[in-house]
């Protein structure tokens, strides 16, 4: 039996992909406790809960917050020590396991939530999405004016996604194809409830706190003192004088990645001569697609390699996009094991002793992620570098970033995963000119080195964002 989701108690953004075509992303920082109250005051029931649309909102806003943000509200020493250790210790902290160590992805090079800039501490995101720009910027001035109004908050970075029309990133992928199906949220379609299936939706306690994970545990959930303000939030058993904040919350990380597509084109026309023996057998596609998917995983319109391993032909409908495993693919030579939706989401073939088939989707289940990214910037005209700002506002959700978020990013920088030697994921910001990516070809693999980063983290932070009710008990302190 699915678990009963208190679906208008969580915020839309957690379990909903919006599908806007335009997002604004506002860093805040409150200049004290009783501004930021009184903001979320006046914002607080603009915010969009997950609770199904009769018809699609022309606005929608979801708010964060990130661990100082909700030690200048006020919350208790008990309450911010009930967080996660890598949320407490903040994004930047955790620069090692995240492969942010050089430059310029260190946190000493970022632009958002630098470290060594603390008048720029980030407290909380804004999170606005619009039907048009207009709605957007409608919406967007009337959060100025309530801001005008109460003082004291400040706008350290925005940020504006925007979606393209084909739904692709600035690499030229179809973004969004995979994207775990939910127990309670998501319909049960074929093989939904099947171990062995690699679309068997993943238990709601992996995306929102205060449900049965993939663990089949209620994982731990930050509390509060039981007062006046949060009588409203659920009791907790074994803590009678707490209530429990973190139900229908959930954490996310928010990470502004610059893509250089320059270099990417550059390094595609660069490498894709010496596999002329495989390409020169294409019908038709160039040889260049046939290299970019095969460091992806995917074609550009998003069909899978496994699928359609000599030919790109977009397939119809979401689910076949993902409803395929790598077991008659051992060594890659459909889809590369170090390609990047092979190492993000490895499926029924995670390397370890004992974890292939069921055991391996059991163990690779417990590392998910919701992706609720947006490309930024302008797309990039011709192949010359134009010099402007482009990339993607990776934001992802999970209820724990450590097994979740920081794992698959651990997936992708290292240069052993699954047997591999010296290789990385081509979207890794960590290459440094010393990682290869293998791609399996009969009769010998070939390497291609990736002699410089594409992709470079710009900042970011770690974030949790309150159900409702928690948001207006923040309101209310
Ligand atoms: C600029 C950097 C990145 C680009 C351009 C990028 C692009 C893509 C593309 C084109 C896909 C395949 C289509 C899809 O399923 O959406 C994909 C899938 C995915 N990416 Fe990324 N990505 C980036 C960074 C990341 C990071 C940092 C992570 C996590 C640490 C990540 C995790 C994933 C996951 C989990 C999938 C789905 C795999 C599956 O279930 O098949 N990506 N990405």
């Amino acid at each position: 039996m699915a678990q009963q989701l208190q679906i208008d108690d969580i915020q839309g953004f957690t379990v909903r992909g919006y599908t806007f075509f335009y997002a604004r992303y506002l860093f805040l920082q409150f200049k004290s406790a009783a501004q930021g109250r009184q903001w979320l005051k006046q914002v607080v029931e603009w915010t969009t809960p997950a609770t199904p649309w009769k018809e699609k909102p022309r606005v929608v806003q979801n708010i964060a917050f990130t661990h100082p943000g909700f030690e200048t509200l006020g919350l208790t020493k008990t309450s911010l020590d009930s967080f996660s250790k890598e949320f407490i210790e903040g994004m930047d902290k955790r620069c090692r396991i995240l492969g942010d160590t050089e430059y310029p992805s260190r946190p000493d090079d970022w632009e958002i939530g630098n470290p060594n800039e603390p008048d720029k501490q980030i407290h909380a995101l804004l999170i606005l999405f619009g039907m048009t720009p207009k709605d957007l910027n409608e919406f967007s001035a009337r959060h100025e004016e309530v801001r005008n109004q109460v003082g004291g908050i400040e706008v350290l970075h925005s940020v504006d996604g925007v979606r393209r029309l084909d739904k692709k990133e600035h690499f030229g992928f179809l973004d969004g194809a995979s994207q775990p199906q939910i127990e309670g949220i998501d319909a049960a379609s074929n093989g939904a409830d099947d171990p062995n299936s690699p679309v068997r939706r993943i238990k709601a306690g992996e995306f929102v706190l205060g449900y049965v994970n993939e663990y089949g545990i209620i994982p731990p959930s930050p509390v509060v003192p039981a007062d006046e303000h949060s009588q409203k939030l659920p009791e907790v058993p074994e803590q009678p004088n707490m209530r429990d904040f973190g139900k229908n919350g959930t954490y996310i990380v928010c990470r502004k990645l610059y893509q250089n597509v320059a270099a990417f084109r550059e390094f595609l026309q660069e490498n894709v001569t010496q596999f002329e023996a495989q390409t020169s057998k294409l019908e038709t596609v160039s040889e260049i697609e046939w290299l970019a998917a095969k460091l992806v995983g995917r074609w550009r319109s998003g069909t899978p390699l496994m699928l359609l391993p000599d030919r790109d032909d977009p397939i119809a409908g979401k689910r076949e996009h993902n409803d395929f495993s790598f077991k008659d693919d051992p060594d890659g030579l459909r889809c590369p094991i170090g390609s990047h939706i092979r190492r993000s989401n490895p499926r029924d073939t995670l390397g370890l002793e004992g974890a292939h088939g069921t055991e391996s989707y059991k163990a690779v289940n417990r590392h998910r992620i919701l992706r609720r990214g947006m490309p930024y910037g302008p797309a990039l005209q011709g192949d010359k570098d134009d010099r402007e700002d482009r990339g993607l506002m990776f934001l992802c959700i999970n209820a724990d970033i450590a097994v979740q978020f920081e794992f698959v990013q651990k997936w992708m920088n290292d240069p052993s995963f699954n047997g591999l030697y010296k290789d990385q994921d081509v979207f890794a910001h960590n290459h440094e000119g010393k990682t290869y990516a293998s791609i399996p070809v009969e009769p010998v693999r070939k390497r291609v080195l990736l002699k410089q980063n594409f992709v470079t983290v710009k900042g970011g932070a770690y974030l949790f964002m309150p159900g409702m009710t928690a948001l207006r008990y923040l309101a209310s302190m």
